[in-house]
């Protein structure tokens, strides 16, 4: 089977990320959620003093995105790939609704989003990967072999992260995390740097009514389908 890039593009919480996981683990390529790296340099941008009281220090960001370092190792015992900042296990944290609220005015940073666009491409050379963000298929990877973006109501993606964060034991109302989507998508689209758009010969995928297992046949036939 040849080796391909698959870039996922989508709005936040549409199960991108579970499904880009899932999909790497099935055909044996690379997985790299590019938005745990957003979050990561917010995380570090909030415990550092730099992003306060709703203000970037956009200076000191700027000198110090070179020492942030981002990888990504698999745990072993669930077989999942942790995000990891300067050597940190950052995994929980980055998925906090803390994180969660101040990473879009982060990610509009030209200078974050160049550093991270570099690393993301750099990631990608040999190819075999699965790469899930916003700009995967437009600017990271434009001439990835197959390039899938996804969509769900606000509302039905609002319901997913709100029991995936109660699993986890995080006490947020719905009603606080649909209005976070929605702030989210709001930015994601309108921001002048890579905003979140469909790439012209990406693929639409509207899992709204969709399970698990018949959004993993319809990818599974798509990448079969480039890479026979
Ligand atoms: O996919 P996510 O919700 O974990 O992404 C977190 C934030 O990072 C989201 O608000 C948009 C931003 N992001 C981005 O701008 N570009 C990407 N390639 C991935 C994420």
């Amino acid at each position: 089977m040849k080796k391909i890039i698959i870039a996922i593009d989508g709005f936040s919480s549409c199960g991108k990320s579970t499904m880009a996981k899932d999909l790497a683990r099935e055909i044996g390529y690379i997985y790299i959620d590019s938005g745990a790296m957003y979050r990561a340099v917010t995380l570090y941008s909030l415990e550092n003093g730099i992003f306060k009281d709703k203000e970037i220090d956009t200076k000191r960001l700027q000198k110090e995105i070179k020492e942030i370092h981002i990888s990504f190792l698999i745990n072993q015992e669930t077989g999942c790939p942790e995000t990891y900042l300067n050597g940190n296990n950052v995994e929980n944290k980055i998925r906090s609704m803390e994180v969660s609220s101040h990473v879009s005015p982060i990610s509009t940073l030209d200078f974050v989003r160049k550093a991270m666009v570099a690393q993301q491409q750099a990631m990608g050379k040999a190819k075999g990967i699965v790469m899930d963000g916003r700009d995967i298929g437009t600017t990271v990877f434009p001439n990835a072999e197959l390039k899938i973006f996804v969509t769900a109501s606000p509302e039905i993606r609002a319901q997913r992260r709100y029991e995936e964060l109660h699993t986890k034991g995080q006490k947020v109302s719905y009603d606080e995390i649909l209005e976070n989507v929605k702030q989210r998508d709001d930015i994601d689209q309108r921001r002048s740097i890579s905003p979140l758009v469909q790439a012209e010969d990406a693929l639409l995928l509207d899992n709204s009514h969709m399970t698990i297992s018949q959004q993993k046949e319809w990818l599974m036939q798509q990448v079969n389908h480039i890479t026979k």
